[in-house]
């Protein structure tokens, strides 16, 4: 069970009095915890890591690889596959600069995605589409917001390279089988890209048994810092794959006709990582993990079950989400009749200090289909309790009620 009393370890909670923090889809509020372990590297340490002979970059290179340590523990990865980035954006970014690089997509061939992927999931392989002659197919979705598993299976094929897919969305909140379309994917010789931002941060996730060749995290979405990404790979394809930075620390060896690189992950982490960020994200996992992501689950769920049964007896109220805290996670995406998304969004922040999200929540595909003028979003977090939700249903109600 998670217990109000964590609260206290959030200081955007304590400095905001009255704050509904219902936001951290877009990002997480952060643990003191964390914001110590990121200040104790500037303040204590301050030194480059991987570089120094000093004792202040030993011992800034050792916090930095125990995050490292932890974060591959947290998804079941090794140390080597756990490449730090800037954000999930870029760690998708990596893949697609990497797999071009190894010319491993042709003209013809196909890549995969869903119907509700974020632009970080889309942008990227439209461009590389463009410039090699791929073709991107999108995996519609059923009615109640599921994968179509069968418009799935007809869309890949042995023309498919890639299929990439978000394990939870950040708008509609399915959780998609990850297992069961990674077969379909490897039965079919592609890989398997798996958007792990929105799920990693709620309940666990394992990525050797889902067998993920690739899978991106971003810390901020996971109480840690903002500028610090995960790309998970499996070692042999992160060993063939080209880096997509080319720099300092991430060679073993530069003449001025040729360079090697360095051995995993170096290779792909060129010039000055954010150190401090990586340490404080470290120390985010251990707050999790000290949570248990269990509880964190269960907590999320009772959450969601709570607001979707209340919001269910709001009339002009439609939610655009599986409603179901099995195949969902804590967001609802929502619309009330009448009113644009936006001004609902502010009158709940103006009215009750609500901090929600409105419009298309990068993911424009989606959402325009739903609503072209955008839709309100509510996604919970450990922090969060059912008073809270009680509130912002109330003032959902009320303000449905004064827009009539
Ligand atoms: N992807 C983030 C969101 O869903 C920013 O709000």
């Amino acid at each position: 069970m998670i217990s109000e009393k964590i609260r206290e370890d959030f200081p955007v909670l304590q400095n905001n009095k009255g704050l509904i923090y219902f936001d951290s889809a877009a990002t997480s509020l952060k643990p003191i915890q964390v914001i110590e372990a990121t200040n104790n590297y500037y303040k204590n340490l301050g030194a480059n890591v991987h570089r120094g002979n000093h004792h202040l970059s030993q011992q800034a290179t050792q916090l930095y690889e125990e995050s490292r340590k932890e974060a591959a523990k947290f998804i079941k990865a090794k140390e080597e596959e756990l490449v730090f980035t800037r954000n999930a954006t870029e760690s998708i970014n990596a893949i697609a600069t990497g797999l071009e690089r190894q010319n491993y997509f042709s003209e013809g061939d196909e890549i995969v995605i869903s119907a509700l992927e974020h632009h970080a999931n889309i942008v990227p392989w439209q461009e590389l589409c463009k410039r090699t002659g791929s073709v991107l197919k999108i995996a519609e979705l059923n009615e109640d917001f599921t994968l179509n598993m069968q418009d799935l299976q007809e869309k890949v094929s042995g023309k498919t390279k890639l299929v990439s897919v978000a394990h939870a969305s950040n708008t509609v909140a399915t959780i998609f089988p990850v297992k069961e379309i990674g077969k379909i994917a490897h039965e079919n010789n592609a890989l398997f890209l798996i958007d792990a931002a929105q799920s990693v941060p709620h309940f666990e996730v394992n990525a050797k048994k889902i067998n993920a060749d690739f899978l991106v995290i971003s810390s901020h979405k996971m109480l840690g810092p903002t500028g610090v990404g995960c790309l998970y790979g499996k070692k042999d394809l992160l060993e063939e794959m080209p880096p997509y930075n080319y720099g300092g620390s991430m060679i073993s060896k530069v003449t001025y006709e040729n360079t090697e690189w360095a051995s995993l992950p170096e290779k792909f982490e060129a010039g000055t990582m954010p150190i401090a960020e990586v340490i404080g994200f470290g120390e985010a996992v251990r707050y999790l993990k000290k949570l248990g992501m269990e509880n964190v689950h269960e907590h999320e769920k009772k959450l969601l079950n709570h607001c979707i049964e209340k919001m269910k007896e709001i009339d002009r109220v439609k939610m655009y989400c599986p409603q179901d805290a099995e195949n969902q996670g804590g967001i609802v995406l929502f619309g009330v009749k009448g009113i644009d998304a936006v001004d609902l969004g502010v009158a709940l922040d103006e009215s009750k200090n609500i901090a929600t999200r409105s419009g298309m929540h990068c993911a424009e595909p989606i959402v325009s289909s739903l609503n072209p003028k955008g839709l309100g979003r509510a996604s919970f977090y450990l922090y969060n309790t059912i008073e809270e939700i009680d509130t912002f249903v109330d003032e959902v109600t009320a303000i449905s009620k004064a827009f009539k």
